[in-house]
């Protein structure tokens, strides 16, 4: 057996190097399993991907199409033996992604969000609706040539290295083979993964098959990146690492799509945040402007009065939220109502113990979002039929 399998992967690992047709007849060989959920990653991901070899017909006067642009989009997947049941995953979907933006999808599990980044990708194809990437359909090999892609579940071929894995994604890329060699160390090294490329992907563990699958979308110095949870089973340090990756690609003009439903991320890193819930765009717009749209809210700690006589002084203006705190209150009340609870907590002998600024952040906005749109605790698109 062991005689059997080590020329196979001699002859793999020779006609791996080569330029070009390696991978088709690998897979026509039939001595390498190829699981069925590698396929997408394998035939989509790797595939078409160079910004340097595409040869864009743009006009210089007319201004380039928007690396993203969803208009209407709506997914419908069948499920059951007669396929008669539908989960409506995406509904009528406007999304765009202008030149140069960090956008962040983000949504609860089963938003829809892997869905939509599988539509752009040409991995699924929308049941309507139109979706173009630099203007082209997503079919159109031109258009994922500029992309690259991290999917949700990595699962490249196991028996490679990981330099052999970049490699291959390179030379799948149409990488200047004279340069192919750099660039792969280059970003195994951005990725942190010089000190273990050279071994087996099946001896990595998770957060390392992360790291190398995101070394692939990079090497080909893509236009667009399309990262699908690129912190997903990453350790603090990998997930600054990969952060620090994202800033810099953006620093030199990349556009990036991620959807996440880590919210930190999208704080530390996005432009423009979309939230979907239920395949539904329920909330757009740019991080800080949607940090700002809320009013401020102060919260006061008090002691020396009781619930109900607190309650008599906020009278009509009824606070946001009344704890009680070992034997201490703290109120929280809108930012211009604050000044006016203060002066009538002391005037009824109350004692004020804290005063402070509550920041509004992504995560309450976030939450009320997904309140407003009814989603309780189980997730999904809705079933119909
Ligand atoms: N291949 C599939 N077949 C049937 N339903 C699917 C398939 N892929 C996703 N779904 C359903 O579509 C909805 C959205 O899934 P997905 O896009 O993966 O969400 P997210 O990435 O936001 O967690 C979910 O209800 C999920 O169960
Ligand atoms: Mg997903």
């Amino acid at each position: 057996m062991a005689l059997t399998f080590f020329p196979l992967m001699r002859i793999f690992r020779s006609g791996r190097t080569r330029k070009s047709g390696a991978f088709t007849r690998l897979r026509c060989s039939g001595c390498i399993p190829a699981p069925h959920s590698f396929s997408p990653l394998s035939l989509n991901t790797l595939s078409p991907f160079l910004p340097s070899q595409v040869t864009m017909t743009e006009d210089s006067k007319t201004p380039s199409p928007a690396p993203i642009e969803l208009k209407g989009v709506s997914k419908q997947y069948r499920l059951g033996f007669w396929l008669a049941k539908k989960v409506q995953a995406l509904k009528s979907l406007d999304l765009k992604v202008d030149s140069g933006q960090i956008f962040g999808l983000l949504g609860p599990n089963g938003a829809g969000k892997s869905t939509t980044i599988k539509i752009l990708m040409n991995l699924v194809q929308a049941s309507e609706g139109t979706v173009r990437l630099f203007g082209l359909p997503p079919s159109d090999p031109k258009a994922r040539r500029q992309v690259g892609y991290l999917p949700e579940n990595p699962m490249p071929y196991d028996y490679l290295t990981g330099r052999e894995f970049v490699t291959l994604g390179a030379q799948l890329a149409g990488y200047d083979p004279k340069k192919t060699k750099a660039r792969v160390e280059e970003v195994l090294d951005e990725v942190g993964m010089t000190r273990s490329a050279g071994m087996q992907i099946r001896r990595y563990s998770k957060g390392m098959v992360q790291r190398v699958a995101f070394a692939q979308a990079l090497v080909g110095e893509p236009r667009l990146l399309i990262l699908d949870e690129p912190t997903s089973g990453l350790d603090p340090v990998g997930r600054r690492q990969i952060r620090d990756i994202i800033l810099h690609e953006r620093a030199k003009g990349t556009t990036i799509l991620f959807c996440t439903h880590i919210i930190p991320d999208i704080e530390a890193l996005c432009d423009h945040v979309a939230v979907l819930v239920s395949g539904r765009l329920r909330k757009e717009g740019s991080v800080r402007d949607l940090l700002t749209t809320k009013a401020p809210a102060v919260e006061i700690g008090l002691e020396g009065l009781n619930r109900g006589q607190l309650e008599s002084l906020t009278g009509g203006s009824a606070p946001e939220a009344i704890h009680e705190l070992e034997g201490r209150l703290l109120v929280r009340v809108k930012g211009e109502e604050s000044n006016t609870l203060i002066t009538k907590i002391i005037a009824a002998g109350g004692r004020i113990t804290q005063v402070q600024q509550v920041r509004f952040s992504l995560e309450d906005l976030f939450m009320d979002v997904v309140k407003d749109a009814g989603y309780k605790a189980s997730p999904g698109g809705e079933i119909i039929g």
